[in-house]
């Protein structure tokens, strides 16, 4: 059976602010993309987002979603039914590293229940919840991906350093409800192309207090990493799926 056509429609989950907000901004640029949804929470600052809806009209639209609520997860899901061709590509860019007196852990004496189930919550759990919610709605013949955005810190053999308990466990544990998912799509959604990606080091509001030790050259700008993110996505396909790449398209150890 020949391939469903793209539909030119693109989503970012996360896309208030930093890379998710860069990721809109860049694939609007591009002509041949048709449409870009992106997420916000309600209390986001949503103005990087209205500067983007004055210049590109209705090819952006915006939609409500926490990511951590059931009820968002929910009313986003019903949202999906009524996009109109699927949508090619989707982009999970929310996450947090640190939040409201949240602090990434120097050491087990910082660990904490209710954190550490927070960085589960947003990292992990809230990914897969997407992904559920739009496999729900695809055509299983379409090419269809879906990309998270991990962190090189949730290697496990990469870890030389410590610290940072919930975020790299986080990661990790993403990574690994990524590469499930990825055995499940193999016979459910064969032409979908699920997985993780390391952003590299980039100029956020997620990175801005751990800037310090960056070598020098290696901090970007969200929208270099934007533009690395979708050159990897198009550089994969299918026969990807379930794979932990870097921002250069390398192959990342578990
Ligand atoms: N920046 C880096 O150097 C770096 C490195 C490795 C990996 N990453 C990963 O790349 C992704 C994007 O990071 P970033 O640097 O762009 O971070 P950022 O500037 O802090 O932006 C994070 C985005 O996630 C959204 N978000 C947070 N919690 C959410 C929730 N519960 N539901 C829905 N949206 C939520 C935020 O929305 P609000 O505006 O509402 O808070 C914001 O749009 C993250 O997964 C991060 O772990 C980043």
């Amino acid at each position: 059976m020949p391939d469903a056509p793209q539909s030119g429609v693109r989503l970012v989950v996360g896309a208030s602010r930093g890379i998710g907000l860069a990721l809109a901004e860049a694939q609007l640029a591009d002509p041949s993309v048709n449409r870009v949804i992106t997420t916000y929470r309600p209390a986001s600052d949503r103005r990087g987002l209205d500067r983007l809806a004055s210049l590109h009209g209705e090819r952006l639209q915006r939609i409500a979603l926490d990511v951590s609520s059931d009820a968002s997860i929910d009313s986003f899901s019903s949202l999906l039914k009524h996009v109109e061709g699927g949508i090619d590509i989707a982009i999970h860019a929310a996450g947090i590293l640190h939040e409201n007196g949240l602090q990434p852990e120097k050491s087990l004496a910082d660990c904490s229940v209710p954190n550490l189930l927070r960085m589960f919550a947003v990292n992990s759990i809230g990914p897969l919840m997407v992904a559920r919610a739009l496999l729900e709605t695809a055509d299983r013949q379409r090419r269809f991906t879906f990309a998270a955005l991990s962190a090189m810190v949730g290697s496990i053999s990469d870890n030389r350093l410590g610290g940072w308990y919930g975020y790299r466990a986080s990661k990790a544990a993403l990574n690994q409800l990524i590469k499930t998912l990825s055995i499940e799509c193999r016979v459910k959604h064969p032409q979908a192309s699920i997985l993780a990606i390391h952003p590299g080091t980039t100029d956020t509001g997620l990175s801005r207090p751990f800037q310090r030790n960056v070598k020098p050259g290696r901090l970007y700008t969200p929208r270099q990493t934007a533009d690395r993110i979708i050159g990897v996505i198009q550089n994969t396909g299918p026969a990807d799926s379930g794979r932990f790449l870097n921002w250069d398209g390398s192959e990342i150890p578990w």
